[in-house]
């Protein structure tokens, strides 16, 4: 297989999966506080996702090879949990933060988004782990227009990713996404400019950097699929899924509450 070229009825679908994963997170945000469990986040998405939009929860039974059938509706990722955390009875407390994500399948396309949240004050460390993380992915974004080449992404992530002290986790990676929820290309979060597969108007791929503040390693619970860090230190991941245009790029998963841009280059 190949890198797919979207059609304009494939765009226009993609448009409204994508705005639909993103007003899951919207819904979600006022219930992300200390005392919730990830269980009772997960079931609020489910019901949302299910009976509000009537899309399709992707994760849900999503059974890569390899892989045992993922069994929950969102990914939830508390701290030093890098990504794919599988919600539990666990309670978030004061001073976490959590990865959301979030897949929704409508009309046979994929909308793929996630963000960071606070349960509470966030430390300071915490908060500017999620912040770099953050512009890494609006990075990575802006480098996103036809005749630049995967390995822009990627490098312009890695680059302010390891200039601020953190590391760029290399196992997991952004993907070609539409009607298949992973397909290629693989978008790695690191690289050299110039390198790697050319990018062309209609394609679509999610970008999704995840940011260690610690050392790049990563440990596989024996669940089976939540990742976290091998030095238990913080983890942050953001994720849009982007559209290539004739001169630059249009994110998808946009709705209300998406967060504004970076301020990036203020002195
Ligand atoms: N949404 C994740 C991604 O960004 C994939 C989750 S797969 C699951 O690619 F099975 F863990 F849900
Ligand atoms: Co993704
Ligand atoms: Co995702």
């Amino acid at each position: 297989m190949s890198i797919t070229i979207k059609n304009t009825e494939d765009i226009t679908k993609m448009r409204i999966a994508g705005k639909l994963a993103s007003e899951v997170l919207d819904y979600i945000t006022e219930f992300v506080k200390p005392g919730i469990s990830t269980d009772e986040i997960d079931k609020l998405c489910h019901e949302f996702m299910v009976k509000e939009q009537g899309t399709i929860p992707a994760p849900l039974n999503y059974a890569p090879p390899g892989h045992s059938p993922y069994p929950k509706s969102v990914c939830t990722s508390i701290n030093n949990q890098i990504c794919h955390g599988i919600p539990s009875p666990k309670i978030l407390k004061k001073g976490d933060i959590v990865n959301i994500d979030v897949t929704v399948i409508k009309d046979g396309y994929h909308g793929d988004t996630s963000r960071m949240f606070y349960a509470g004050e966030p430390s300071i460390q915490a908060k500017r782990l999620c912040d770099i993380t953050y512009e890494c992915m609006w990075l990575g974004i802006y480098q996103v227009k036809p005749g630049n080449t995967l390995g822009d992404i990627g490098y312009a992530i890695q680059t302010h990713a390891e200039s601020n002290g953190y590391s760029v986790v290399r196992e997991f990676c952004g993907h070609g996404i539409g009607k298949v929820f992973h397909e290629e290309p693989q978008v790695l979060h690191y690289g050299n400019k110039g390198f790697g597969e050319e990018l062309v108007e209609g394609m679509i791929f999610t970008i999704e950097p995840m940011i260690n503040a610690g050392k790049k390693d990563i440990k596989m619970l024996p669940d089976g699929w939540t990742v976290v860090t091998k030095d238990r230190s913080l983890s942050a991941q953001w994720e849009h899924t982007i559209l290539v245009t004739k001169k630059s790029f249009e994110v998808l998963t946009v709705s209300k509450g998406t967060p504004l841009e970076p301020h990036l280059f203020k002195s």
